[in-house]
């Protein structure tokens, strides 16, 4: 018989944002991953249908496997104490810091977003989409990080 392993724990000072329909957590045993849970239990429809539309996508990605520079990996569910969790690369800037959203960006420093970079980078990434025949209607700011790199401009990082 095989014993599952324990959930894993997920607590307040590993939470690194809220979405529409998940908080995402740091992985407590792994800091190049996070986890997502859904925030309202018992959850919507809606939530789940959203979510699950996201797993499609990520399975018909991983049979085509594309290659994942613009889009956060995604490494399967997790049992944790907040109910099940999806495990995705944490996505983290030169600097080691967990990257910040586009909105983020846009909202708190707009002066410090080269805005020519940013707009070639989003043309890479519609580019990108379209190589790998994604359709999704979730291309929204706050569904990307701005991650800053080393001797390379920055990229936006989808999920
Ligand atoms: N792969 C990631 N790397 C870094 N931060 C992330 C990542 N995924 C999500 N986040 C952070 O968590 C927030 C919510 O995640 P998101 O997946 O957009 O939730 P939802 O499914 O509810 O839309 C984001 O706005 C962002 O701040
Ligand atoms: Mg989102």
């Amino acid at each position: 018989m095989t014993v599952s392993p324990a959930a894993v724990e997920l607590q307040e000072p590993l939470l690194i944002g809220r979405g529409t329909h998940r908080l995402c957590y740091q992985h407590p045993r792994d800091n190049s991953r996070c986890i997502k849970v859904l925030s309202r239990r018992p959850p919507r429809r809606d939530q789940l249908r959203a979510v699950q539309r996201e797993l499609d996508m990520y399975r018909r990605l991983q049979q085509r496997q594309i290659d994942w520079s613009m889009l956060a990996r995604y490494h399967g569910p997790v049992e944790t104490t907040r109910g099940e969790g999806q495990v995705y690369e944490l996505i983290r800037d030169v600097d080691g810091q967990v990257a910040r959203t586009l909105e983020d960006w846009l909202r708190d420093t707009p002066e410090a977003l080269d805005k020519a970079a940013l707009l070639t980078a989003l043309r890479q990434l519609r580019r990108y989409l379209m190589h790998y025949r994604v359709i999704t209607t979730t291309l929204h700011a706050r569904n990307m990080v701005w991650q800053r790199r080393e001797d390379a401009p920055p990229r936006p990082v989808w999920w």
